[in-house]
């Protein structure tokens, strides 16, 4: 991981995560998916958030030994920094999961506004068979509602962070490393 902090727009950023420990983490997460989905019947949905868990649900995958089907929708809550606590969807389903076992694969849940939402529509207007949140990252003092997580990447401290996938209005999601605000 490169040392030194990086800026983006007005706002500076410093080493927080690196790589290989983001990876790691993505390893654990894939192991226990495979221990739950392993042999199923059935094919299950990946189910990638856009923009964030472009490189999440891309390292995940590589790492699932079950047939599953990848499908993309885009949900928008943040501006900024700051969640604004009204979930939008921005792009639909790619695909229909109608009586399917959808795995959400999610960047990170902060308020977990977003998850929410998202399990509440697939089950309810999508007709989904049944559906389990996976995240790359949990900020647990945050988080304080009673949807289980089921797959939970890494624990963090409430800080905005950046990089792999995690934007700061849509810079640095292309960077290697995790990098949190400096304040
Ligand atoms: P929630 O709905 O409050 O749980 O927020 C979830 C979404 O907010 C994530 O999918 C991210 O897009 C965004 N988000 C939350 N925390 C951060 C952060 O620290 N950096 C960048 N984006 C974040």
């Amino acid at each position: 991981m490169k040392d030194a902090k990086i800026h983006l727009l007005d706002k500076t950023f410093k080493p927080y995560i690196p790589h290989d420990r983001i990876i790691a983490a993505i390893d654990e997460v894939a192991q226990r998916i495979n221990a739950d989905f392993r042999g199923c019947k059935d094919i299950p949905v990946v189910l990638c958030v856009l923009n964030g868990s472009i490189p999440f649900t891309g390292e995940l995958l590589q790492r699932l030994d079950f047939n599953c089907q990848v499908v993309s929708i885009k949900m928008s809550s943040y501006q900024g920094t700051q969640s604004t606590g009204t979930v939008l969807k921005v792009m639909g389903l790619t695909s229909e999961v109608r009586g399917r076992r959808v795995i959400i694969c999610e960047d990170i849940v902060d308020t977990g506004n977003t998850i929410v939402a998202l399990k509440e529509m697939l089950l309810d207007q999508e007709g989904a068979a049944d559906v389990r949140i996976c995240t790359m990252l949990l900020k647990p003092d945050v988080y304080k509602k009673s949807v289980k997580l089921d797959y939970v990447g890494m624990s963090i401290p409430n800080a905005f962070i950046v990089g792999f996938g995690l934007d700061y209005n849509e810079l640095g999601r292309n960077i290697p490393d995790i990098y949190v605000i400096d304040e």
